[in-house]
């Protein structure tokens, strides 16, 4: 397995569209791995495979306290949603954001499995909150795209600042050595 770099916003790669897989092969089982390890290294509870700069749509999720609930949906699709659910949200490609967004709170999707098997489940609260924020993610969209648009920019001259800074970090430490 390997760690994959995941890209932060303002990256315009954040705004793929992702195709959708023709096949579950080992490539595509391998992408879930890595998309895993780099998803609980981070840590996170969902990765979508447009944060990872891979065209395929794809996403891994495991909103559980252990880390023993892998829920890996290739071609991912809401058929059903219900209720209104409220909570605040972060994302790894919006790094220390966290807003709220409202979503359905209840959700029936189609997807394949790791195996290219379909499936059919339903989801509710904090998992189906996850499972629309990751599709979104395939669509090029992101959380912050539901706050107003000078919240938006506030956040986008923040984490501008936050690179260039972590850039300047990095050509200090090389002089140091
Ligand atoms: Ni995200």
């Amino acid at each position: 397995m390997a760690k994959l770099n995941i890209l932060h916003f303002p990256d315009t790669r954040l705004r793929n569209k992702a195709k959708p897989v023709a096949q579950v092969d080992g490539a595509v089982r391998k992408l879930i791995d890595d998309m895993f390890e780099t998803m609980y290294d981070a840590p996170g509870i969902g990765l979508a495979a447009t944060q990872v700069n891979v065209d395929r749509r794809v996403i891994v999720i495991d909103v559980s306290e252990e880390h023993d609930a892998p829920l890996a949906l290739v071609n991912p699709e809401i058929v059903a949603r219900d209720g209104e659910e409220e909570m605040d949200e972060g994302c790894l490609s919006v790094p220390g954001i966290y807003e709220k967004v409202q979503r359905a709170d209840h959700i029936r999707l189609r997807a394949l499995d790791r195996d290219g098997n379909p499936l059919e489940m339903e989801a509710q609260g904090l998992l189906a909150v996850c499972i629309q924020h990751e599709i979104d993610h395939l669509d090029g969209k992101l959380f912050i795209d539901y706050l107003s648009n000078l919240k938006r920019q506030r956040i986008k001259k923040k984490l501008q600042k936050e690179s260039r800074q972590e850039r300047r970090d990095a050509e200090d430490d090389r002089r140091a050595i």
